[in-house]
């Protein structure tokens, strides 16, 4: 079974002046065990509903998603880890009490919820810097612990949304490099929304290019290049090419006139 099945979703949004707001269009979308997809298109094209509704943070209004979680049933504590592009650490917690969050609420006790958080910290590479508080930590060490604390519960399935996109280029180089050790490590299934083109296609093993008005899926493109990948690949012609036809495909879909909703 795969991990995320997506059975033509459609979202309707309430606008503010009472009209509806078709956001996204029959998506249909299988997500395997242990893959790395990422969601990519311009603004406003539906990929944090997209993720959303994935995450059940928010209901399709129509079709519908189903997980497997592996036989993961973790009493009231959805088997799912969420990074959003702000790390929303609490900020009188310690870099170690942030991680150690999801535990607690799970009932987990101290002894594992310590044990287990030290272990998330060493597979981040913040293991030295659990007494910090968060106002202490640069962005990305920040984006870091939100991603040791969406992991913490073990979760198989892991939801990011723009977790890069508030950092530097070069930190989020960095961050692209550590993310892809951590999912190799880990194998959890991971869908990963970005605007980045570039940043895509170093992590993904297939991006879903989203099209606009209404969102919808335009191209979904496999990429072969060979793990772990290396910043020095960006430069090479297989990621230039691939990144190139990328552009091309987010410039179409921007440039879309509105579409009938639900034509192939
Ligand atoms: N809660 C909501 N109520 C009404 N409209 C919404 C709501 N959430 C999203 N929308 C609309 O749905 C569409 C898709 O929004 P969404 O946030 O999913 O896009 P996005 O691809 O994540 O954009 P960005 O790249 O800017 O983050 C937009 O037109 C947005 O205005
Ligand atoms: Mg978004």
């Amino acid at each position: 079974m795969s991990a995320i099945t997506v059975e033509g979703v459609s979202k309707v949004f309430a606008g503010a002046s009472g009209q509806s707001m078709l956001a996204l269009s029959d998506v249909t979308l299988d997500i395997a065990d242990g893959e790395f997809v990422v969601l990519l298109g311009p603004s406003g094209c539906g990929k944090t509903t997209l993720l959303r509704i994935i995450g059940e943070l928010e209901s399709p209004t129509t079709g519908r998603v189903l997980r497997d979680h592996g036989g993961q049933t973790a009493g009231a504590e959805k088997p799912l880890g969420f990074v959003f592009q702000e790390a929303t650490l609490m900020p009188w917690r310690s870099t170690a009490a942030n991680v150690a969050l999801p535990l607690e609420m799970a009932g987990v006790g101290r002894r594992e919820r310590m044990a287990r958080v030290r272990e998330m910290l060493t597979l981040v590479g913040l293991a030295e810097a659990e007494e910090k508080y968060p106002h202490q930590l640069s962005g990305g060490m920040r984006q870091r612990v939100s991603i040791a604390r969406a992991l913490a519960h073990d979760p198989k399935i892991l939801l990011m949304d723009e977790p890069f996109g508030a950092l530097d280029a070069q930190t989020r180089d960095t961050m692209n490099v550590e993310l892809q050790r951590i999912w190799l490590e880990t194998r959890k299934t991971v869908v990963f929304v970005t605007h980045s083109v570039s940043e895509a296609v170093f992590l993904a093993d297939r991006i879903v290019m989203l099209g606009t008005k209404p969102g919808h899926i335009h191209s979904i493109t496999e990429v072969t290049l060979p793990r772990p990948r290396t910043v020095d690949m960006t430069e090479s012609a297989e990621f230039r090419h691939l990144a190139a036809e990328l552009r091309r495909q987010i410039g179409e879909v921007q440039d879309t006139e509105a579409r009938p909703a639900l034509s192939a």
